[in-house]
């Protein structure tokens, strides 16, 4: 019969060596059984710890700090690490084969840094599930990052520069669940642009520039359940463009262009669609979205901008009359 003693070591170490629980000058060692996680959150860090930093690191943060290069040979110190966490640094561009050496990786977190340009290759190597790329200056999303046989689930792209959908990229990600782009320069979706990814449930395109969409751009992407495209400039949608999704549950057009919904465009089983901050005219174009919305239990209250006698009401308090519709 098997009798098991489990020893669970939990042990904080700041800055410094101590015997076997090493742990580099001005970061935070946290050690268990299970994991060693090093933080490393001093502005006056400017180059990586790699004094007593402990060579089975599974995760290790350094953010908020003047780092502004990092190498493949000092990440080879923690041949263990699975997430790795550089925030709000200063790099600019990463090394090529950047993960060679890193077999376990997950996920890498570059938020808040100055990436411009990334190489080849840069995400090869790596196991990578989730990758974070938020708020850099990135002015494009090169295919050649992932490898063909990527297995990402997590792709977040927001806050950069990016003008056109990163097609190419987005073919090898047929795993891809999370995909942010909002907060970029996007002009238009070209129909093809999302199709590679059928396994997409969550879809950030808000705070960009798109003035409409294909009737097909979310065709393949079948098990959408959450879709953002707020803060955009649609000025009007394609009556079928989200047929098919039959999971879609929420839906944000808010701060958006538009004035009335063709009949049909937004499936039943949608529990939130946000219409806010719209110019909606309130005529009898409007009788389909006036039912609609009149049908769901709990709905946000999208208001009329125009006829002026119509001016500031909500379209569900709106009578057939007011609509200009036969009784
Ligand atoms: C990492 O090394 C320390 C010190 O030798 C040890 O206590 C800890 O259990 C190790 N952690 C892992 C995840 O191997
Ligand atoms: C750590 O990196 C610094 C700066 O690159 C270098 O001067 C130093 O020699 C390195 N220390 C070790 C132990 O590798
Ligand atoms: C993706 O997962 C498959 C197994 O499901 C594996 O064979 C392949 O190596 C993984 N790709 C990468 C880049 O790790
Ligand atoms: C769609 O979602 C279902 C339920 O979560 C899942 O079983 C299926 O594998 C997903 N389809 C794809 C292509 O990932």
């Amino acid at each position: 019969m098997g009798f098991w003693v489990l020893f669970v070591l939990n042990i904080i170490i700041s800055s410094g060596d101590h015997g076997v629980f090493s742990c580099p000058q001005r970061c935070t060692c946290h050690f268990s059984s299970k994991s060693t996680e090093v933080v490393c959150p001093d502005a006056s860090l400017s180059h990586f710890p790699n004094d007593s930093l402990p060579g089975n690191t599974t995760s290790l943060t350094i953010q908020y700090t003047n780092l502004d290069s990092i190498t493949t040979h000092e990440l080879r110190a923690t041949p263990l690490l699975q997430e790795l966490h550089l925030p709000g640094n200063r790099l600019s561009t990463l090394p090529a084969d950047m993960l060679m050496g890193l077999p376990h990786l997950h996920t890498i977190d570059l938020t808040g840094n100055q990436l411009n340009d990334l190489p080849a290759q840069v995400f090869y190597h790596a196991p990578l599930l989730n990758l974070v790329l938020k708020d850099n200056l990135l002015t494009s999303a090169n295919a050649d990052w992932l490898p063909s046989n990527s297995n990402l689930t997590w792709l977040d792209l927001s806050g950069n520069r990016i003008m056109k959908a990163p097609f190419a990229l987005l073919k090898n990600l047929g795993r891809l669940e999370t995909l942010h782009l909002s907060q970029n320069l996007l002009e238009e979706l070209p129909a093809d642009s999302l199709h590679s990814l059928p396994a997409l449930e969550r879809l950030y395109l808000d705070n960009n520039k798109l003035q409409s969409l294909d009737a097909k751009a979310f065709s393949q992407n079948v098990n959408l359940t959450h879709l953002f495209l707020q803060k955009n400039k649609l000025e009007s949608l394609p009556a079928m463009v989200f047929h098919g999704l039959d999971r879609l549950q929420y839906l944000d057009l808010s701060e958006n262009r538009l004035r009335f919904l063709a009949p049909e465009t937004l499936g039943l089983g949608i529990s939130w669609v946000e219409l806010n901050l719209n110019p909606w005219h309130c005529d009898a174009k409007m009788e389909y979205l006036w039912k609609w919305l009149n049908k769901q239990p709990v709905q946000s209250q999208p208001t009329c901008a125009s006829p002026e006698s119509l001016k500031d009401r909500a379209i569900t308090t709106l009578t057939r009359k007011e609509l200009g519709l036969a009784d």
